[in-house]
Order: C-alpha cells, then structure tokens, then sequence
C-alpha cells in the first residue's frame, strides 16, 4: 500500500539557531521510527546543516526548488546535480508560489521534473487551482492541464518515484483548508488522470494534500481514501504541531 508521506515546506523561513531548535523538537516529538515518512524542505542554504542535525534520524530531506538546467551560466541556480549531493532526496517542484511569484510556467515546471529525475531526486509536482478558477467551476480544467503538461513530456515510469502535491491556492497560507471531500475529488481526479496513462503506477502514486494543514485538521484529510499525507508550509514551522500532522498520517 501507499506509504504515507508528510513533508515540511519551510519556504522562506529559518536561521541557524531556529533550525536547530525546530529540529530538536521535531525528532524529540517523533522518537526513533516516524509513523509516516517525513521530510523538511529547508532553504538551500541550510541544506548541510539540516542534514547533519538529521543524520541518523528517520526523516529526509528535500529542497524547495531546483533548476531546470543542469550546469553552466546560470547565475543564482542550484542544480540537481548539486541537491543530490547536498544529501536530498525529495524536490518540490511547480509550487503554486513559484509559478505565481516567479512565472514558472507549465513547461519550465516540466523540465524541473525531468530535472529531478536525471539525478534520481523524488519530484513532488505541485497543482492547484486560485481561487477564482474554483469559483468559474474550471478546477478540473486547470488540474488536468498541470498534470498533463508534465505527462506529456516525461516518460509515465517516472511517476512511479515521484509525487503530486494537490494544493489549492487559496487554502495557502490562509487558514481555510479545503473541506474533506473537496480535497479527496480532486485527488481522486488526479488519481484518475494518470490512471488514463498507466493503471498500475496511479494506484501506488502517493498524492499529498497542502493548504492550511494542521494537527487539528491533519487526522480528518488523511483518512480520505486518496489522500496520502501533506505538504506542510506554516505549520512545519511548530514541532508540536509538525509532530501531530505525522502521527495523523497512518498506512
Ligand atoms: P500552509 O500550510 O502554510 O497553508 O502552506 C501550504 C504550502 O504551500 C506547502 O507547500
């Protein structure tokens, strides 16, 4: 079955003596065998630091972002190459923030994924519709359009180590989660898409759910049939509550 999944996206946040602190409590919380399996998605800078106060720990690491080139005159970048040598395992890629604030495309998203997968990085793919989109009725729409500008240019196997990160735009940052059933049709729907492509690798794809998630609502979402853990943003930031969104996440 689908192992379930919950993985702290920092973003923009953190410093040295707050990552160690958060880390502490983090793996004082969790004791030696997560319930889940866990990753933090620091920022690049302190890829090496997390990874050392991580070593021997069940949790992962992944970045937050990567380029989609693999080396050369791309001032500011940081490849794939260099995340896998950083100790990553994970990437977030396509987040709803990158496209918006930074105008990541459908195509560069793609070309991230590929990427990622050259080095043997897990992708977590992130698609969501704004909330205007939800309130035309297009959410199905701008799903289908997220995913299959990836499907389309990568091989389906690739799937089979990546993720989907279901995040409606709306519900970042926001407070407002999405209901239960409103994040369960739309991870089923995602399900569905990638079934059309390859039956098999859709039933073992794990599809995270993030937007708002926290340890009083975690339980709830994870219990839905198509949901296999979450992306985490505000709440990974308190081990407390980091530390209860793990243990809501069971097989
Ligand atoms: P919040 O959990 O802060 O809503 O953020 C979700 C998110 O964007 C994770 O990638």
């Amino acid at each position: 079955m689908r192992r379930p999944l919950v993985a702290g996206n920092w973003k923009l946040n953190g410093s040295r003596a707050e990552n160690a602190r958060l880390l502490e409590g983090v793996l004082a919380g969790l004791g030696p065998e997560s319930p889940c399996e866990a990753v933090v998605c620091p920022p690049f800078v302190y890829l090496d630091q997390v990874r050392s106060l991580l070593e021997g720990s069940a949790i992962a690491l992944g970045a937050q972002n990567l380029s989609a080139e693999a080396s050369g005159a791309f001032t500011g970048e940081v490849s794939a190459a260099m995340l896998r040598d950083m100790g990553c395992r994970y990437v977030i890629v396509g987040h709803s923030e990158r496209r918006a604030l930074y105008g990541e495309t459908d195509e560069l998203v793609a070309r991230k994924f590929l990427a990622a997968h050259s080095e043997g990085l897990s992708p977590v793919l992130c698609v969501g519709e704004s909330l205007q989109e939800r309130q035309d009725g297009i959410t199905n729409d701008v799903i289908l359009r997220q995913v299959n500008a990836v499907l389309e240019r990568v091989d389906i196997q690739m799937l089979s180590s990546s993720l989907v990160a279901y995040e409606p735009v709306w519900a970042i940052g926001t407070g407002q989660t999405a209901t239960t059933g409103q994040a369960q049709d739309v991870h089923a729907y995602i399900r569905s898409i990638v079934s059309a492509h390859d039956a098999k690798i859709a039933a073992e794809l794990r599809i995270l759910y993030g937007g708002s998630v926290k340890g009083s609502n975690a339980r709830d979402l994870f219990a839905m049939d198509d949901i296999d853990g979450g992306l985490i943003g505000g709440a990974s930031l308190d081990p407390a509550d980091f530390v209860a969104i793990c243990k809501s996440a069971h097989p």
